[in-house]
């Protein structure tokens, strides 16, 4: 067995899971400021964070779930569905955190790797996805680490300029959708594949 049970770091990433539905509980800012500064202090390429955080609660949160749940019917199942139970999420939880990517690291990078920007766009693109997943990584973490349940809501790209208009970022390309809150119930989540099936030693 691999888990080291008197390590919190190791239990908090090994109890985590998924939560879709939260208690009518509000959160506390503390807790809220708490989960983004484990996020902002995520790795990222050449540490220049190029990613935002957007704190959407009470009557925005729900117009949000409102703005997915208008948008679900112009897809087929299964992404009608998804988009559906995202909405409810997004309704049941007291704040969500949209992440977007600025594109500022696209836009210096190749003044900084001295190289063409068309030919890197890519890579540079690459690596602003990167290190906003581990932002996001980290704030589902910290969630965690704090009692509370959060999930990662990434059908929402198919709607992603609509996203973006709803959070008035007119630049920048959507990342994530977090809803947090109390859990109402953690559910076991599904089961993670055998370690061995997905290392190889060489
Ligand atoms: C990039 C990404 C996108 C995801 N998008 C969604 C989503 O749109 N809706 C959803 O309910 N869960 C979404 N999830 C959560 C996964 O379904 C979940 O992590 C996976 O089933 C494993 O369960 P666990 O998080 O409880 O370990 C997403 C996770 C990731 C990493």
């Amino acid at each position: 067995m691999p888990e080291d049970f008197s390590n919190q770091t190791i239990m908090s990433i090994l109890n985590r899971r998924s939560v879709r539905q939260f208690q009518d509980i509000p959160l506390e800012d503390e807790k809220i400021r708490t989960i983004l500064d484990a996020a902002n202090r995520a790795p990222s390429a050449h540490n220049q964070q190029a990613w935002r955080f957007i704190v959407i609660q009470g009557q925005k949160r729900k117009d949000l779930s409102a703005l997915v749940a208008k948008y679900a019917p112009d897809f087929n199942k299964p992404v009608s569905t998804i988009l559906r139970m995202s909405a409810r999420t997004i309704a049941s939880a007291p704040a969500v955190i949209a992440v977007m990517n600025t594109g500022q690291f696209i836009a210096n990078g190749s003044t900084l790797f001295r190289v063409n920007r068309d030919d890197a766009l890519d890579f540079f693109r690459t690596m602003e996805i990167q290190s906003s997943a581990a932002a996001v990584e980290n704030l589902l973490l910290a969630a965690n680490s704090l009692g509370l349940g959060s999930v990662w809501l990434g059908i929402l790209y198919v709607i992603k300029d609509q996203i973006m208009d709803f959070i008035d970022e007119p630049s920048g390309e959507f990342m994530a959708v977090v809803p947090i809150g109390y859990p109402a119930r953690v559910p076991e989540g599904p089961k993670k594949k055998p370690l061995d099936e997905v290392i190889k030693y060489l």
